[in-house]
């Protein structure tokens, strides 16, 4: 008979778990069968291939325009087999050190932002725009040439495509909430630099941070990068759910590269289907999804 674990490993066992929690990650894997040690089987990102996965509990329902949450069954089947997990209490620690912390205060804070060198050529900051308590976020690379000239996120071409996205997922841009990496235009759109982003990526966290969405949708390598806090090619994660700090994140094309590449637009609809899955959003009426 298989006794269980003594006292002393669940003790021990009790303790790792909160040293992970403690790193932002709240998602384990549990070994169906007892595997041969060797030092890598002792890394945690190693722990998620064989699995059955255990969940941390969902969020209340926000007050954004959703209709159904997800279940629990639906939850787990949708919980990725990637060993990525936003992971890096650097980044996070930054969001959850201020305190009495809101949009408001963030936004003043960046007021006249001179901590980088984008602030030369800026016209405006692009803060971000949307529903404070939003159960969708969606993450862009920063902001160009017509959100620099009006201050808004996703206004120019890239963002009517965006508009048609969020349209057709049954929500409207209200109900969600818009934000770059970066808030200022790097000069000629070229992609933001790291320093760049590290300087502005403790606000996007704030704001991350304020609104704890459902579900973050990264729109293109810079913020699945920036924000996954890692170097792989979007390719390796797009469309699979990730976790970040208790929220869902999905990584998926961005809109401009959409407009390049008109091709992959079923793999965007795909990835987004599954946050409307997720958030319990049906298509507008007349709208196939
Ligand atoms: N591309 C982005 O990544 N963000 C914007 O706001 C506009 C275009």
């Amino acid at each position: 008979m298989r006794s269980g674990p003594s006292p002393a490993s669940k003790e021990k066992l009790k303790s790792w778990l909160r040293y992970y929690e403690d790193l932002g990650i709240q998602t384990f894997y549990r070994d169906r069968a007892p595997r041969q040690a060797s030092p890598q089987q002792a890394s945690p990102q190693q722990a998620s291939t064989d699995k059955s996965v255990m969940t941390t509990p969902e969020k209340g329902t926000a007050d954004t325009a959703v209709a159904k949450p997800a279940q629990p069954s639906q939850i787990r089947a949708a919980t990725p087999k990637v060993n990525l997990v936003a992971r890096g209490p650097s980044l996070f620690e930054a969001a959850d050190r201020v305190e009495g912390d809101s949009l408001e205060r963030i936004c003043g804070e960046l007021a006249g932002c001179t901590r980088c060198k984008l602030h030369r050529r800026r016209t405006n900051i692009v803060f971000g725009v949307g529903n404070p308590h939003a159960d969708l976020v969606f993450v862009g690379e920063g902001p160009g040439h017509d959100e620099d000239l009006q201050g808004i996120p996703f206004v120019g071409r890239a963002g009517q495509l965006l508009n048609q996205m969020i349209s057709a997922m049954g929500v409207s841009r209200d109900a969600v909430y818009i934000a770059n990496v970066v808030k200022c235009r790097p000069p000629e759109n070229r992609t933001p630099e790291k320093d760049e982003i590290a300087t502005c990526m403790p606000f996007l966290l704030r704001q991350l941070s304020n609104i704890n969405p459902k579900v973050i949708v990264c729109l293109g390598s810079v913020a699945a990068q920036a924000l996954l806090n890692t170097n792989k090619s979007i390719s390796h994660f797009r469309g699979q759910w990730l976790d970040f700090h208790g929220s869902k994140l999905m990584a998926t094309y961005h809109p401009a590269y959409l407009l390049r590449n008109p091709h992959a637009k079923p793999e965007v609809w795909a990835d987004l289907k599954k946050v409307m899955a997720f958030l319990g959003l049906t298509p507008p009426k007349g709208k196939r999804a």
